[in-house]
């Protein structure tokens, strides 16, 4: 198993390119399921989470051919519809395929996804959507076996607004019969994405990005080339680093609408943030401001950004209160970043950090995705010695090559095995 080094105290200079965004990738990956032939898909990023739905669509018998960061996808042979515990349980977007499928085929077999390290995660949702469709299901040895004849369009209205959940009945309902009408559905970028190439494919779907969306099945589609865009999440991740190491850092690639809750209060924590053609600028202050965030779906702050702005406000002058309101139990990084000498304190869903002069190089363990990107943020500050960071496939799981990036910017940081 790798680990990363960090040797702390380096500001960030120069110039970094976003990837293709893990979480448009995933379900626009599960959508050539929709049709046969081949698509091309630009802009895919190089990561665990994209070979791990690319092996489940493999075992289908789904063909691939990736060349760089261009994936050709063929799915005109289906030899199965079942998709493994060994893959789904460790990567819950797996349920992806269940939408296109039951369009496509009517059958379905997957393992439930189970609990994960940042909380119950249910898939609630997108079963109480599909059975208002039409599908018939039944639980059997930790999976979900699906039927249907022809998914019939519904009005639906989720509970909360669920990202995979909409995209998964999205992608089942554009070849359901009639039409499908998503109440309180999410409104993330990555939705849109989808909707975008679903459009294209020949799906007639309205209103992605609001609320509301409404999908009319049609009786087929037909391969496309789409272009995924940036990830907001990785372009999120290099401007906080920018502005906590006190750098100066062009982010090329990434979309600035995507990101406006963070740029807001990077702004406020005293980053100067200049906007240009296809990036963004950010200069880091002497010190940060403390600022308050609360994570709210797409379009609040990300909760995918929480673990990486708390690294920052470590380092603020004065108290900063952190709550997140999407997910329970997403505070596990807390502990980690206490072994560098952070002032944090947690009570329910929020957590006080109060700000303080230095964090200090530790070894410490990555917990999930985006907090092994907080401790990579901290490690990028500490003084006295080598922060290494261990467990990091959960890195791997959603960043290309971010160590890479990092030392591009003038960090010193590399991966080495344990
Ligand atoms: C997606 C993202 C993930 C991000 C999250 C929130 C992908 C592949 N992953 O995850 O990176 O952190 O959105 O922005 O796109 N919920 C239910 N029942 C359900 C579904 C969800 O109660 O059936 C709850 C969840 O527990 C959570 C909230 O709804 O509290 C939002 O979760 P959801 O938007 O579904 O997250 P994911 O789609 O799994």
């Amino acid at each position: 198993m790798d680990k990363i080094v960090i040797e702390g105290g380096h500001p960030l200079q120069g110039h970094v390119t976003v990837s293709g965004a893990k979480n448009a990738a995933l379900p626009i990956i599960t959508a050539c399921l929709l049709t046969g032939g081949w698509h091309r898909l630009e802009n895919i990023p190089r990561l665990r989470d994209i070979e791990t739905i690319i092996r489940i669509l493999s075992q289908l018998g789904v063909a691939f051919e990736f060349e760089q960061n261009s994936l050709r996808v063929n799915s005109g042979q289906l030899s199965g519809h079942e998709a493994a515990y060994e893959l789904v349980k460790t990567m819950r977007a797996s349920i992806l395929i269940l939408g296109p499928l039951l369009a496509r085929y009517g059958r379905a077999k997957i393992s439930l996804p189970g609990g994960c390290a940042i909380g119950a995660r249910p898939v609630d949702l997108h079963l109480k959507a599909l059975a208002a469709m039409g599908v018939d299901m039944f639980l059997d040895q930790g999976y979900i076996n699906a039927r249907v004849d022809r998914l019939k369009g519904a009005e639906i209205f989720f509970d909360t607004p669920t990202v995979t959940g909409t995209e998964n009945i999205m992608m089942a309902a554009v070849l359901a019969e009639g039409e499908t009408t998503l109440r309180n559905a999410a409104r993330e970028p990555e939705i849109q994405d989808l909707a975008s190439m679903l459009r294209d494919m020949g799906a007639d779907i309205e209103g992605d990005g609001t609320h509301t969306i409404t999908i009319r099945g049609v009786k087929e589609l037909r391969p496309v080339e789409h272009i995924v865009i940036p990830d907001r999440i990785e372009a999120g991740t290099f401007m906080i680093a920018a502005a906590m190491t006190r750098g100066e850092v062009h982010i090329s690639g990434c979309r600035t609408d995507h990101l406006s809750a963070v740029i807001e209060k990077l702004e406020a924590a005293g980053a100067e943030i200049q906007t240009i053609e296809g990036g963004v600028t950010v200069k880091g202050p002497e010190i940060m401001n403390s600022v308050d965030v609360r994570t709210m779906p797409f379009p609040g702050f990300p909760t995918d950004l929480q673990a990486q702005f708390m690294a920052a406000m470590c380092l603020a002058e004065g108290w900063s209160m952190i709550r997140e309101t999407v997910f329970e139990n997403r505070f596990i990084h807390v502990s980690e970043l206490e072994r560098m000498g952070a002032d944090i304190e947690i009570n329910g869903g929020q957590a006080l950090v109060r700000g303080c002069e230095h964090l200090l190089a530790a070894p410490v363990m990555a917990t999930d995705l985006r907090a092994s990107a907080s401790l990579i943020l901290a490690g990028l500050v500490a003084e006295g010695g080598k922060t290494e960071v261990h467990r990091i496939y959960h890195l791997d799981r959603g960043y290309e090559a971010l160590e890479k990036k990092f030392a591009g910017l003038g960090a010193k940081i590399w991966r080495q095995s344990e």
